[in-house]
């Protein structure tokens, strides 16, 4: 386990939210939170765009709910045009950063390496990567899902890394954003196998592993109940209050 021995409810807002947006969403969010204490059963990380970094964390400030950023240089400073660096990131007031998510890796051409010195960097400035690994539906296909899985973490991984100061985020690259949700035995499968690897590479299985690939407020509860899945990377229903709460109180 990392930071808690909570579910980790992490909702990623992508590319997706204005001012105003931000705005509603953490305020519904906020309302929701009853009595803003640690007797809650889970732990709530948000990451807007990193525009909305600032506006969101003052806004959380004093409630249970934790920020996070999508991306972060592997630099700390200098002539990095359009970079925005792990420093930066903690300065606004932010905990976490998603770091290789699939669409990076797919769009930005991130590879594991990149993710590795990323997260190093991270991890340098007190931020805790949440590290995305995950096969495209070719590789589930052929058969090579673990094989890469076992690939990316152990590359996309710092030498830095411990078994508590980083999150994995296990999302399989076909079911993000397309209403298909692993199976559960699939997530069994892949969290089993990471655990197998941490256990050789830091002679520990106890490391934080969230699934994340359409997870909705209808499946969230078959998801918690898997002993291995140790909350959620969700997308596309983190931009609803109401889904994105019931998915947590589905954890509890
Ligand atoms: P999704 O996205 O919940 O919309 O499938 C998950 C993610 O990309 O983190």
């Amino acid at each position: 386990m990392s930071f808690t021995n909570k579910k980790i409810i992490a909702g990623n807002w992508k590319m997706n939210g204005l001012k105003n947006d931000a705005w509603k969403l953490t305020n519904d969010l906020l309302s929701k939170f009853e009595s803003p204490d640690e007797k809650l059963g889970f732990e709530m990380i948000i990451c807007p765009p990193a525009t909305l970094l600032s506006e969101v964390v003052s806004m959380v400030d004093g409630s249970p709910i934790k920020v996070g950023a999508q991306n972060c240089c592997d630099k700390l400073d200098g002539a990095y045009t359009g970079e925005i660096s792990p420093v930066m990131v903690k300065d606004i007031g932010a905990n976490f950063v998603i770091l290789g998510h699939s669409e990076r890796r797919s769009y930005y051409g991130e590879t594991n390496e990149l993710v590795a010195k990323k997260a190093e960097a991270a991890l340098n400035q007190g931020l805790t990567p949440i590290i995305c690994i995950g096969e495209t539906l070719e590789q589930k296909e052929n058969g090579s899902a673990l094989a890469v899985i076992e690939d990316q973490f152990l590359n996309s991984i710092p030498e830095n890394a411990t078994i508590e100061n980083i999150i994995i985020a296990y999302e399989p690259v076909w079911a993000i954003g397309t209403g298909k949700v692993a199976t559960l035995q699939d997530i069994i499968d892949v969290h089993t196998k990471i655990r197998e690897v941490a256990e050789k590479k830091f002679g520990s299985q106890n490391i934080s592993i969230l699934y994340g690939g359409s997870v909705k407020p209808n499946n969230a509860k078959d998801i918690f109940s898997l002993k291995d899945v140790d909350g959620v990377l969700v997308g596309g229903a983190s931009l609803k209050a109401d889904d994105f709460w019931a998915i947590a109180m589905a954890s509890v």
